[in-house]
C-alpha cells in the first residue's frame, strides 16, 4: 500500500505492518508518481491535512485518478470546507476518514478499498467475458440508458432515428432494436443511403420489372421489399438525395410500394430505423431535408452518445477489444500500461468506438512489451508525463469547454457561445483556431442569426 503523507505517523504505518501491509512511504506527490510505476492492484492512504497548492491538486487529482489504487483519504474536517479537495475525495476515493480516527478503522477501510480494486479487475473480465462477438459493452449512465431504451424500443413498431458520431455504434443499437422485436426472424436489412447515387437508389429501394429500362432483363426484388416483416435500417439518411426523399416518403404515408416499371402497387410491412451523423436540424433548415420526412421517421430520437463521455467505459472498451484480437499477437499480452489508460482518458476520440477498435488492434500489432503502451496506441502525446507549457494548457482547457458546450448544444452556436459567456462571433473564431470547424459547422454557421 501507498502512505502519502507530508508527515506520515510512524506508529500508524507499524500497525499497518502489523496487520498484512507493505507500507511504502510518499512524502509528496510526486514521490507517490514514482511509487505508482506498476498496474498491479493496491491501497492507498492520502493524508491531506496541511492542504496542497494548487499545483499539487492538479498532480494529487492524476495519482487518485489510477485505477489500480484503491484510495481512502484521512482529513481533519475543516479541510472539507475547501471544495477542491471535497471534489478529489467524492470523484477518487474508496471512502475517507476524519481525523482523528482509530488505526483500526484505517486498516479497515483500506481493506475493504483494496478489495474493491480487485474485485474491479473482476467486473471488467467479467463484462467482456459475458458479451459475445456483436453484444454492446457499456456501463455507464448514457449508456444504461440507451440499453432501456433499445428494451423499450422493442416492443414498439415506432420508427426510431438514430442521431450520434460516426462510429459510436448507430449501426449496431439497430440490429440490437430489430434482434429484442416480435420480428427479429424476420429479416434486418441495411441500406446506406449516401453511398449510392440517386439513378440507382430508386431501384435498389424498390427493386424493378423485367424491361423497365435496358438491361432489366429479370426483376429484382428492393431491399424495402427485402426486409419485407422485419426492419429497414436507412444508414445515412442525412445523405439521402432531395428527389428520394419524396419517394420514401410516399412509401411511408401509403405503406406501399411500386416497382420501377411495374403497374401494381404492393403493401409491405417494415419497421423503420434510420441513423445519420449529420445534423438533420441543420440539413432542414437549409432545405437539404424535407422536415415532413423528418417527423415520419423521427416517432422516437436515440442519441448514441459519443465515446469520450462514455467515462470507465473507455477502459472497459478497451479490455474488451483487447480481448477480442488479443491473438492477432504471438505475444501474450497482458493489458495496458497505467499511462496508456491515462491517455486513453485524455484522448478525444473523434472516430469514437470504431477508432478505439484500431487503435488496440494496432497496438496489439506494434507491442513488444506484455503492456500496451500510449505509444502503442499512437496516443503518446497524451498522458500527462509530457511537461506541458501553461500555454498549452490553458489552450487544452478552452478546446474542451468548447466542446462540452457545443455538445450539449448540439452544435447550435447561439446557445453554446451563451454558455460560455463570449459572444458567437467569438466563438466561431476560436473554433477556427482549435479545429472545430468542419464542412457541417461552416454550413451551419451560414445560417442567419
Ligand atoms: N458499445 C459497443 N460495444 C462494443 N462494440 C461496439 C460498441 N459500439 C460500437 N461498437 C463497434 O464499433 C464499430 C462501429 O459501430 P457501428 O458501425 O455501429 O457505428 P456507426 O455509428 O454506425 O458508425 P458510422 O457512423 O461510421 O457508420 C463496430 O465494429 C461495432 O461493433
Ligand atoms: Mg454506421
Amino acid at each position: 500500500m501507498i502512505y502519502l503523507s507530508r508527515q506520515p505517523r510512524d506508529d500508524l504505518a507499524d500497525y499497518l505492518g502489523e496487520h498484512g501491509w507493505r507500507v511504502q512511504f510518499a512524502r509528496s506527490v510526486a514521490d507517490a508518481s514514482r511509487l505508482m510505476r506498476s498496474d498491479d492492484a493496491a491501497a492507498g492512504l492520502v493524508d491531506l491535512s496541511g492542504g496542497f497548492s494548487n499545483r499539487d491538486l492538479g498532480a494529487l487529482e492524476a495519482c487518485l485518478r489510477r485505477t489500480n489504487i484503491g484510495w481512502v483519504a484521512v482529513t481533519p474536517s475543516v479541510q472539507l470546507d475547501d471544495l477542491g479537495l471535497r471534489r478529489l475525495i467524492r470523484n477518487y476515493c474508496f471512502d475517507y476518514l476524519k481525523q482523528p480516527c482509530s488505526n483500526e478503522a484505517i486498516n479497515f477501510v483500506l481493506g475493504h478499498a483494496f478489495g474493491m480494486i480487485t474485485l474491479c479487475d473482476f467486473d471488467v473480465a467479467q463484462s467482456v467475458a459475458a458479451t459475445s462477438d456483436d453484444e454492446m459493452v457499456g456501463t455507464c449512465d448514457a449508456m444504461q440508458q440507451l440499453f432501456r431504451t433499445i428494451r423499450k424500443l422493442g416492443n414498439t413498431d415506432a420508427s426510431v432515428f438514430i442521431a450520434g458520431e460516426s462510429g459510436t455504434g448507430k449501426e449496431l443499437t439497430a440490429l440490437a432494436i430489430h434482434e429484442r422485436s416480435e420480428r427479429k426472424k424476420a429479416p434486418f436489412v441495411a441500406i446506406n443511403c449516401g453511398a449510392i447515387p440517386h439513378h440507382l437508389l430508386q431501384s435498389e429501394l424498390f427493386g424493378y420489372e423485367r424491361g423497365a429500362f435496358t438491361g432489366a432483363n429479370q426483376r429484382k426484388i428492393g431491399r424495402v421489399e427485402a426486409a419485407g416483416g422485419g426492419t429497414l435500417f436507412l444508414d445515412e439518411i442525412g445523405d439521402l438525395p432531395l428527389e428520394s426523399q419524396a419517394s420514401l416518403l410516399r412509401f411511408l404515408q401509403e405503406g406501399k410500394i411500386e416497382r420501377l416499371g411495374g403497374r401494381d402497387s404492393i403493401a409491405v410491412d417494415v419497421r423503420i430505423i434510420s441513423a445519420t451523423h449529420v445534423d438533420l436540424d441543420v440539413a432542414m433548415h437549409e432545405g437539404r431535408f424535407r422536415a415532413d420526412l423528418f417527423h415520419r421517421l423521427c416517432v422516437v430520437r436515440v442519441d448514441e452518445p459519443p465515446l469520450r463521455a462514455r467515462g470507465k467505459d473507455i477502459e472497459i472498451l478497451a479490455h474488451h477489444v483487447l480481448q477480442k484480437f488479443r491473438s492477432d499477437s504471438a505475444r501474450k499480452i497482458r493489458g495496458f500500461t497505467a499511462s496508456a489508460i491515462e491517455a486513453m482518458y485524455n484522448y478525444g476520440w473523434p472516430g469514437n468506438v470504431r477508432e478505439m477498435i484500431n487503435r488496440v488492434r494496432r497496438a496489439i500489432v506494434m507491442a513488444e512489451g506484455r503492456l500496451l503502451s500510449a505509444e502503442d496506441l499512437g496516443l503518446d502525446h497524451f498522458t500527462s508525463q509530457l511537461p506541458i507549457t501553461l500555454a498549452q494548457a490553458r489552450e487544452d482547457a478552452e478546446r474542451k469547454a468548447i466542446e462540452q458546450a457545443l455538445l450539449r448544444h448540439r452544435h447550435r452556436l447561439n446557445e453554446a457561445a451563451m454558455d460560455l459567456g463570449i459572444s458567437r462571433v467569438t466563438l466561431y473564431r476560436l473554433m477556427g483556431s482549435h479545429g472545430l470547424r468542419d464542412t457541417d459547422e461552416r454550413t451551419f454557421d451560414e445560417e442567419p442569426d
